[in-house]
């Protein structure tokens, strides 16, 4: 088979953006290459995920003498050990953990950059086939350099986001992110092991034909959410119809492809848990950032994803996020009705 070597690998890439900037250290490059390669393992187990049965349950002993780690653990330990070694990063959050890593080594100390992930995404739907992924998130360090990163490096809003994005192991395995730059995304080539240009410069359509949200919740929901949903089955050809309910459980396969085809995928507070189900560190800034800069916008319901100020490692939010024209129809319902409140 013959190599195409105008399709540049995700290396490639990384270190062509570094070089628009003289002052680039090479550490954003090398923290990608780590997570990416971070993600590589992880691809390999999740691929294997459906053997786990014959070969021995979770918690488990396998044939070669290890213990079979749950697949979150596994891809929240790869993670934590990739970053670990590298050069590139100060400490970790993740979804998996209580509280952050500080990696605190000479080396470490020196990072720019901090990152936080949900290491596998979804992972409920791992037993039955469905996509899953991991989601990151890096920001520049605020604590001084040469010194320990600190819990202020991680409580940072949305907005101060260098890079966020995340890896898809679906039917292939695609690790998309984002930069102030923009947002490009790269399909593993299992043959070789390389992350290459798949989807370069994406955008996301101004306005699609899903809507993603968990329909059981429908009667939990405030009103003015419960009439956007109404609205999106009413819509037909004369208001951009009809639209189309689309809803994996998982929120990066929800979000990719609402991302390339354009969409809104929700996830509201509800009677019970108002400030609903995803985390704004792990899952919601990270997708904010990306559709953002491929032209979407995501909200809460009253603010911007991004402006929000975390006060916990593990907040959670209700979270809106998609198209742009979408995103303008929904908040015309949400701000409408928060208006006849402070009436
Ligand atoms: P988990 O990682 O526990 O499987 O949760 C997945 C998240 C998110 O990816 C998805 O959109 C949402 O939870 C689904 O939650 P519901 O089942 O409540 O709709």
């Amino acid at each position: 088979m013959a190599i195409n070597r105008n399709i540049l690998t995700l290396d490639e890439f990384t270190i062509q953006e570094m070089r628009a900037f003289p002052l680039a250290t090479g550490e954003l490059a090398g923290l990608l290459r780590d997570i990416g390669l971070a993600c590589k393992r992880v691809n390999v187990e999740v691929n294997k995920a459906g053997l786990v049965d014959i070969l021995g349950d979770h918690g488990t002993t396998n044939i070669q003498g290890e213990e079979v780690k749950k697949l979150d653990i596994f891809a929240n330990d790869q993670l934590v050990g990739v970053l670990r070694h590298g050069i590139s990063c100060a400490g970790i959050g993740s979804e998996e953990l209580d509280d952050i890593v500080i990696f605190d080594d000479e080396t470490s100390n020196k990072s720019k950059y901090v990152c936080l992930f949900d290491p596998l995404d979804g992972s409920s739907n791992i037993d039955v086939n469905v996509s899953i992924g991991t989601i990151f998130s890096i920001y520049r360090r605020v604590s001084e350099l040469g010194k320990p990163a600190t819990k202020a490096d991680f409580l940072q809003p949305g907005n101060k986001q260098v890079a966020a994005g995340y890896v898809v192991f679906g039917s292939s395995t695609m690790l998309v992110y984002a930069t102030k730059r923009g947002v490009n995304g790269f399909t593993l080539d299992r043959q070789i092991g390389e992350y290459l240009m798949s989807h370069q410069n994406i955008q996301c359509p101004p306005a699609g034909k899903m809507y993603s949200v968990n329909h059981g919740n429908f009667f939990r929901y405030d009103q003015p959410v419960k009439e956007y949903i109404t609205a999106c089955q009413k819509k037909d050809k004369s208001n951009g119809g009809p639209y189309t309910q689309r809803y994996i459980g998982s929120m990066v396969s929800d979000v990719h492809r609402n991302l390339i085809k354009g969409g809104i995928f929700m996830y509201p507070g509800t009677i019970d848990k108002p400030g609903g189900k995803l985390r704004l560190l792990y899952e919601c800034n990270p997708f904010a950032y990306i559709v953002e800069k491929a032209g979407g916008k995501a909200t809460n319901g009253k603010i911007n994803i991004l402006d929000i100020v975390p006060t916990e490692l593990h907040q959670r939010t209700p979270f809106f996020v998609g198209s742009i024209n979408m995103m303008e129809e929904l908040e015309s319902y949400l701000f409408a009705a928060s208006k006849d409140a402070a009436v």
